[in-house]
């Protein structure tokens, strides 16, 4: 099939090099996956056929510096490995992204209110509300439904009980998406005004840099973690 007719998320699942590149282009492989390449190509107006010939550039680039690296592939990893890999880098990485950026945004909020209240004062209250959704998130994540996961996988069953808990995360990460989705689109993909200053720039910088994170890190539990956690659970029923 033409890689323009598969799915974002089959195209990522089958080479997660892809995620950098779909986040370079702002191809939303995350919440957006279930669509075509096709299609989220026509939505960008962006050409298909230079996006292509970038995209096969990119990934054989990318290749060779993850050999030269010797970088983990998270797909070949058990489950329990995986959950160690997001909670030491994921979790740490964004909540010290959290951190930095609260600080900025309200220091720009104040200096910069004059030019640029309106727009501010909306993102630091749609940032305030990501920042509450993802830090409980984490949280239900380490404290309950991981916990619950291996135990489960450690005991070779899989309960409905943990399912029904992962839906409950399958929930949160479509609303931390729909919230990044409104901060994009407010702030013009973190675009910064000609005045502004290096806390205005590191504030913006930091955000767009958590934002991607936590796209590869939705992608990560949902199509990865939780993936591999229902084959487990059809395997033991069929
Ligand atoms: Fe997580
Ligand atoms: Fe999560």
């Amino acid at each position: 099939m033409n890689n323009l007719d598969r799915q974002l998320k089959d195209l990522v699942a089958e080479n997660t090099i892809l995620v950098d590149f779909f986040n370079d282009e702002g191809i939303d492989y995350c919440c957006g996956g279930a669509d075509t390449l096709g299609k989220a190509l026509e939505d960008k107006k962006k050409e298909t056929k230079p996006f292509l010939e970038r995209m096969d550039v990119f990934i054989e680039k990318a290749k060779e510096e993850r050999k030269e690296k010797g970088e983990l592939n998270v797909y070949d990893m058990k489950i329990d490995e995986l959950i160690d890999h997001l909670e030491e880098t994921h979790h740490v990485e964004e909540r010290a992204y959290l951190k930095q950026v609260d600080e900025d945004l309200n220091k720009i909020l104040i200096v910069h209110f004059e030019h640029h209240g309106e727009l501010l004062l909306k993102l630091h209250s749609l940032f305030a509300y990501l920042k509450k959704e993802l830090e409980e998130h984490f949280v239900k994540e380490e404290k309950i439904t991981f916990p619950m996961i291996l135990k489960d996988y450690k005991d070779g069953n899989i309960t409905k009980e943990t399912l029904k808990k992962v839906e409950e995360l399958e929930e949160d990460h479509e609303g931390a998406g729909a919230v990044i989705k409104e901060m994009i689109d407010l702030t013009d993909h973190f675009e910064v005004p000609e005045d502004a200053c290096f806390t205005y720039n590191r504030a913006f910088e930091t955000l767009h840099t958590l934002v991607e994170d936590v796209f590869i890190h939705i992608f990560k539990e949902n199509s990865i973690l939780f993936e591999k956690l229902k084959g487990e659970a059809d395997e033991k029923a069929s």
